[in-house]
């Protein structure tokens, strides 16, 4: 192996910055013999390719230049303006112009939001298990993260009470909580509305701020609606400790990279700025084609026939892994979202049985890459959402053979 001559010249964000192992695997995984379920994409088959060309051809004829122009960093006035409406029809929450940013993906509306609170030592509380890409953006910052548990009523609202004191009384500076309050990457869980409501109040109590990320709520299959913490929060006296960041990558297209952020005008005022110096602006024709799709009704089509699509996936793994999975594999029924999570007896190793499962041409994600701390090890994550119903009836009997080879191993 040759010395990285550059070594001595890199900074130390790049030297502690962590190429994310389930991206390395998911590229072993979509070798064309392995049956995976180991990708969280959205599926391709549910993408508009056909209406998005006929707006393209539409746009760029009548805006012609205007729509291949830099425009302003908050984003394209008119589709502010829709998703104004979007969030006030859809999510209850009544928001201003200037409370609204269009940014490349959720993935950069958190790290703006990050950027403008954290510096380094500052505490975010995180989700044990929670999405790598946020811990990861935090970790770049220099965030001390402290893991909360997550059950079937998502973050445990008590337990982070319970280090919120220790920390206060440890001294450390508490700047946010990193939330994902519907259908949860990995663990497939919704934050319930009890404890969405305990979260603000200490917020509140605590001054700290809540990211709430949410790239999977709009792809609900059954049961309740619950309203966002940003649209809670007035009620529970924490208006404007909430930036809610919401995704179209599972509802129009993941390409476009394209995400809307809700928060206080100042904050979102902070959060452009600092966008100023990432990119700009968040590309234009792109913004034309969402402008246009939802404006031509599509995204409200697009929404129900994901939901239909994705729910059938998820009852088709349900019944595959009703027939294959051993009863000692625990998991929940995800009322949507793409994810079933699976909780092995103490003991198994995720990391392992992933690396057999790949030798076996199956494929999934080892549990233990969303946890913080290292725990988690006897945990996988399964999605359902790139592949087609004979490949999870594969893939899952070939795992459940996998997990009963070791669980009736003494
Ligand atoms: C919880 C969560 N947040 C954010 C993202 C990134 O989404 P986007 O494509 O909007 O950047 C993902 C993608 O899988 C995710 O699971």
């Amino acid at each position: 192996v040759t010395r990285d001559p550059f070594l001595h010249l890199y900074s130390p964000q790049a030297c502690t910055q962590q190429a994310s192992s389930i991206r390395e695997i998911c590229k072993l995984a979509t070798r064309p013999e392995v049956r995976s379920l180991a990708g969280g994409w959205p599926g391709r088959e549910t993408f508009p390719a056909e209406i998005v060309a006929r707006i393209a051809a539409d746009v760029l004829r009548e805006k012609g230049p205007d729509a291949l122009q830099y425009g302003t960093t908050e984003g394209l006035a008119e589709l502010r303006q829709a998703i104004v409406t979007w969030a006030r029809d859809r999510e209850r929450m009544d928001l201003g112009l200037d409370q609204v940013i269009v940014v490349h993906g959720s993935q950069q509306g958190m790290d703006l939001a990050f950027r403008v609170f954290v510096e380094p030592g500052d505490v975010a509380l995180v989700g044990l298990p929670t999405y790598f890409g946020g811990t990861g953006a935090l970790q770049a910052l220099g965030a001390r993260l402290v893991g909360v548990p997550v059950d079937a009523d998502g973050m445990d609202v008590a337990h982070a009470e319970r280090e919120l004191a220790r920390l206060a009384a440890e001294g450390a500076r508490v700047k946010l909580a990193y939330v994902i309050p519907n259908f949860q990457n990995p663990t497939g869980e919704c934050l319930s509305l009890p404890r969405r409501r305990r979260w603000l109040e200490l917020a509140a109590q605590y001054d700290f701020v809540i990211v709430e990320d949410d790239p999977y709520g709009d792809l609900r299959f059954e049961g309740e609606w619950i309203p966002s913490l940003f649209a809670l929060a007035a009620e529970v006296g924490a208006v404007g400790r909430v930036v809610h960041v919401h995704s179209f990558s599972k509802t129009f297209a993941p390409g476009l990279r394209l995400a809307w952020v809700a928060a206080e005008p100042g904050v979102a005022r902070k959060m452009v700025i600092a966008k100023q110096y990432v990119d700009c602006c968040t590309n234009t024709l792109g913004q034309h084609l969402l402008d246009g799709f939802i404006r031509g009704g599509h995204l409200e089509t697009q929404i129900r026939a994901n939901i239909a699509h994705y729910r059938r996936q998820r009852d088709h793994m349900l019944a595959a892994l009703a027939e294959h999975f051993p009863a000692a594999a625990r998991y929940e029924r995800p009322q949507g979202g793409l994810f079933v999570f699976v909780r092995l007896p103490e003991g198994l190793d995720g990391d392992a049985l992933m690396a057999e499962a790949i030798a076996e041409n199956v494929a999934f994600v080892s549990g233990s890459q969303f946890f913080v701390d290292g725990s988690g090890r006897n945990t996988l994550r399964l999605s359902y959402s790139q592949s087609n119903p004979e490949t999870i009836d594969l893939a899952v009997a070939g795992i459940g053979k996998l997990l009963r080879r070791h669980l009736d191993t003494p």
